[in-house]
């Protein structure tokens, strides 16, 4: 179906990745989990809390000119479990794709105790499961500690 925005905000784009349905108020923190800084240089459209009949609120972010991978999409699932992933090829939807959070988390969070193996000068990858979705909560693999969101945003791998 075309878009039931009754007003487009911010224009179609011709090659990239539109990601829709951000939970509202979560663009920048979508960003910088995808480590985009605008330094690179691509066009990048940034908006928040408009107006979804699905969401009642949701945040955009549209990305000129670079397709996200699966792998890099899956880290916004941290943040936002309801994000449709779109590819645009020539203006049309080429792929649309919904992000999913793995059971299993690796490359994308730290733990959060300072004394955990994984935190120190050992070759310990950070591991941690995923307890609960929404809110979202994790657990370590090595030493069990529970981390809720805020902690696991403000220990974003890069
Ligand atoms: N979009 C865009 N540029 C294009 C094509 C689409 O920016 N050339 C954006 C649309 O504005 C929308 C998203 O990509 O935010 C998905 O487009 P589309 O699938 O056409 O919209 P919907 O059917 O509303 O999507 P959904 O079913 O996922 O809600
Ligand atoms: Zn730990």
């Amino acid at each position: 179906m075309a878009s039931g925005e009754a007003t487009l905000r911010v224009s179609k784009i011709r090659n990239g990745t539109v990601i829709d349905h951000i939970t509202r108020g979560h663009a920048l923190i979508v960003l910088k989990i995808l480590g985009i800084t605008g330094m690179e240089g691509n066009i990048v459209t940034v908006a928040m809390n408009v107006p979804s009949q699905r969401l009642g609120v949701k945040d955009i972010v549209k990305i000129e000119g670079r397709e996200l991978k699966p792998e890099e999409v899956d880290r916004i699932a941290l943040v936002a479990p309801r994000a449709t992933i779109n590819i645009i090829r020539n203006y049309e939807v080429a792929e649309k794709m919904r992000v999913r959070l793995p059971k299993v988390i690796k490359g994308i969070v730290k733990c959060i105790n300072p004394a955990c193996i994984s935190n120190s000068n050992e070759p310990v990858q950070p591991v941690l499961y995923l307890i609960s979705e929404e809110p979202l909560r994790l657990k370590c693999h090595y030493c069990g500690v529970i981390m809720e969101k805020e902690e696991a945003l403000s220990n974003l791998i890069q």
